[in-house]
């Protein structure tokens, strides 16, 4: 077995965070590294990586060789996780599958910001891990923002209490439109029968009923969809809380030709958003962005509870593929359990 030297290092605009640094970066150091050499060494080194992607929110692989779909397959392989397969998820980007356990990161438009978010914490399961790879890095823009949610959630405590409070105490329900065919002029375009799995509407209300969601057919076939009440503030098993929800992406993101961002999310007992609380959170997001300027051949391991995702625009060709593992539930349990649902 030949063995590989990766070493921790340091990148531009590094943040620090208490003891952390974020990201944690690891550089390889061989040139000449193959792929099975760079396999066997995430698969001896996975619980690791993943303990250092928790405790700093993200770890980047810099410099390991990784030129494909397949390669970072193998990568992801190695870390010895349950997959989550794209399709089985209740997502409403469109994404195209490259391999079995990687896919194209949302196929939006270049033009299209989207804003910070946990991978689907909208909708009733979400993956635990999210990674994501670069196989062609744009030729302006393009970055991927990562933002820490317990140090977010921290400052968001100082400066609006009462929302934080609200949050959780009355958590969130997310609305959205879905087309009945793909629209890939959408960042949110993803159809109903792809989204819930299902051919026909009658096998589409029995999986929303199941998942606790209320629903209307629209009169062009769409399918106007609410969530029951998920979480807008988590604790982690280490006792930190996360500002864990995609309030800042619904409430500033969620806009096509069928959906209103306003529309997009209230409370659980129905009650709107404080609008100033969710602009400064998302204000807040944006001053802890870190911006990971890809390069071809990153790899980065995200622990999705501590961790938020957004695109920046870019011009060119980018390619950013995605893997997700370990699907959980997303379940709401009031702070306060005198107040109703
Ligand atoms: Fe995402």
């Amino acid at each position: 077995m030949n063995s590989l030297t990766a070493k921790k290092t340091a990148i531009a605009n590094q943040q620090f965070h208490n003891d952390s640094v974020f990201p944690h970066v690891i550089q390889c150091q061989d040139a000449n590294c193959d792929l099975e050499t760079a396999t066997e060494w995430i698969q001896s080194q996975s619980r690791e990586l993943l303990t250092l992607a928790t405790a700093h929110g993200a770890v980047l692989l810099r410099d390991f060789p990784v030129t494909s779909a397949e390669n970072f397959d193998s990568m992801v392989t190695a870390l010895g996780l349950p997959n989550f397969p794209y399709e089985q998820s209740l997502s409403n980007a469109v994404r195209v599958n490259r391999t079995e356990r990687v896919f194209s990161a949302n196929e939006a438009p270049p033009e299209v910001q989207i804003f910070f978010h946990h991978e689907m914490a909208q909708t009733p399961l979400f993956p635990r891990w999210i990674f994501f790879s670069c196989e062609v890095a744009a030729e302006q823009g393009g970055a991927t923002p990562i933002c820490r949610s317990d140090i977010l959630l921290e400052k968001l405590r100082d400066s609006c209490p009462d929302f934080i409070e609200a949050c959780e105490q009355k958590g969130l329900r997310y609305t959205n439109i879905m087309p009945s065919n793909n629209d890939a002029n959408s960042g949110m375009g993803r159809s109903w029968k792809s989204t819930l799995g299902v051919e026909d509407q009658e096998a589409a209300e029995k999986r929303l009923r199941d998942l606790g969601y209320r629903w209307e057919w629209m009169k062009d076939g769409c399918l106007k969809a609410m969530t029951p009440t998920l979480p807008a503030v988590a604790t982690l098993a280490d006792g930190r809380d996360v500002f864990f929800n995609q309030l800042i992406a619904a409430f500033r993101g969620w806009k096509d030709e069928r959906n209103d961002p306003s529309k997009s999310i209230c409370h659980g007992d129905g009650a709107p958003l404080d609008t100033h609380g969710v602009s400064t959170a998302a204000a807040l997001s944006e001053e802890l962005a870190f911006d990971l300027m890809w390069q071809a051949g990153d790899i980065v391991l995200i622990d999705n509870r501590v961790t938020m995702h957004a695109r920046r625009p870019f011009i060119g060709t980018r390619k950013v593929l995605a893997s997700l593992a370990s699907m959980e539930r997303n379940e709401f349990t009031p702070t306060n359990p005198q107040r109703p649902d």
